[in-house]
């Protein structure tokens, strides 16, 4: 298995293009799905996550042409209606991709995406609203088989604003009959990047970033030619990296107004950070303060993605944070990793209190999950000696070219 080596004490300083947004881009994949015509999409990332979702659209027969960051589909060769198994289990968000295939084909059938690294992940959410939209849904067997003959418009009030749950129902209701009104709906930059994609397309969604999105259904939608937002989650990271290592770093290609909740704990502990509607820098001080109390929430709010990249920074703070994550029940495995390169946290249900010490201490440690991989980079280019990251596959699906990225800012890390 490949692994990072890092040779922590080098500052980060120079310039870095921030990656399109991998939370963008799998549901615009999928909403590719709707159309038989061709959809481009720039500012691809290249990354596991999208590789599944590439082979699954040529699974169902979708021609997908990739060149660099822009990725090409043709969907005029659509016929088949399921996501086979081996796939789902690679990407639990390939969830995303059942409303598409409903509102195309009108069946589907997946695998429950299952669990994963960060807790029970149910689907309830999605299933309700898609029978609200009078999809017949079947969960038997471990197997979701969906059909309807065209889905019609209706009143969805979601009990939680899940992201994906939104999505999903922005993907059926867009070719459904009549209107249809999410109340509760999750207003991530991600939410609003799909429905300009699918607008471009020719659908008619109002309040994509508000809690009350309406979905007028159309007939039929067009292809299109669609650039992906920056990835904010990527620049969160990126920002924490440059904060252990005292670094000075400008990001560009990103929007600092989505990470606003990030740069706020930043400047807590003493960052400075200056930029514009598409750039930014972050000059980190010698030693950092602690952050007042991380809560992870819905956006606006601080974001849950973000909460293991920041808790590498607070870790090698002058004082103690806390954190509290309040979007998932599993979120800290990264913790004992972080302890094992010396950090002082302690867990209690979703509360983690992270005492700072002045400098961690390399060692080898395990990738958990995504997030919690990222931050033990972060975490390694603080460190004395040397860190080795293992189960890096877990990186590869959000962050493209990660060592390249960190080493073109001056970190010492190599893939092995
Ligand atoms: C999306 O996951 C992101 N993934 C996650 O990013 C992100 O952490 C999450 O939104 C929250 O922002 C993608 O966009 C591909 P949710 P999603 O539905 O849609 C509960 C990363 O690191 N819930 O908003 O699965 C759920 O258990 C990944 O890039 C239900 O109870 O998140 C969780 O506690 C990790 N029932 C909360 O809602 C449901 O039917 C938020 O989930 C659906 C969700």
């Amino acid at each position: 298995m490949s692994e990072f080596i890092i040779r922590g004490g080098n500052r980060l300083t120079g310039s870095i293009k921030v990656q399109g947004a991998k939370n963008s881009v799998l549901p615009i994949l999928a909403a590719t799905l709707l159309t038989n015509e061709t959809c481009v999409i720039h500012n691809c990332p290249r990354l596991s996550d999208v590789d599944i979702s590439v082979q699954i659209l040529r699974h169902l027969g979708c021609q997908v042409a990739r060149e660099g960051n822009t990725v090409t589909v043709e969907g005029s060769g659509v016929c088949r209606g399921d996501v086979p198994e081996q796939l789902m289990r690679k990407m639990r968000s390939s969830i995303v991709f059942l409303g598409a295939i409903i509102g195309r084909t009108g069946m589907a059938r997946m695998s429950a995406p299952g669990g994963c690294e960060l807790g029970n992940r149910p689907i309830d959410l999605h299933m309700a609203a898609l029978r609200r939209l009078g999809v017949n849904v079947d969960e038997t067997g471990g197997f979701i088989n969906c059909c309807c003959s065209r889905p019609r418009g209706c009143e969805i009030t979601l009990g939680f604003p899940s992201v994906g749950a939104t999505e999903n129902i922005m993907l059926t209701a867009s070719l459904a009959s009549g209107r249809t009104v999410v109340r509760n709906a999750a207003r991530e930059p991600e939410i609003c990047d799909l429905a300009e994609f699918i607008n471009k397309m020719g659908g008619r969604i109002s309040g994509a970033g508000e809690s009350t999105v309406a979905i007028e259904g159309v007939p039929c939608l067009h292809g299109c030619e669609h650039t992906v937002i920056p990835d904010r989650i990527v620049s969160a990271t990126i920002m924490s990296a440059a904060a252990v290592t005292n670094g000075d770093v400008e990001l560009t290609n990103m929007r600092p107004e989505h990470v606003s909740p990030i740069i706020t704990a930043l400047e807590e502990m003493g960052c400075s950070v200056t930029g514009g509607d598409t750039w930014c820098r972050i000059k980190a001080p010698e030693r950092l303060a602690p952050a007042c109390t991380v809560r992870t929430m819905p956006y606006p709010g601080f974001p849950t993605d973000a909460q293991a990249p920041l808790m590498a920074v607070a870790a090698v703070a002058n004082g103690t944070t806390v954190f509290i994550e309040s979007i998932f029940d599993s979120r800290y495995k990264h913790v004992a990793e972080l302890n094992r390169l010396g950090a002082k946290i302690s867990t209690d249900g979703r509360t983690a209190v992270v005492c700072g010490v002045s400098r961690l201490t390399g060692a080898a440690v395990e990738s958990t999950d995504l997030r919690g991989g990222a931050a033990l980079v972060v975490a390694g280019l603080n460190a004395y000696g040397e860190t080795r990251v293992g189960n890096i596959c877990h990186i590869d699906r959000g962050y493209e070219f990660f060592e390249k990225q960190i080493s073109l800012l001056g970190g010492d890390i190599v893939r092995v």
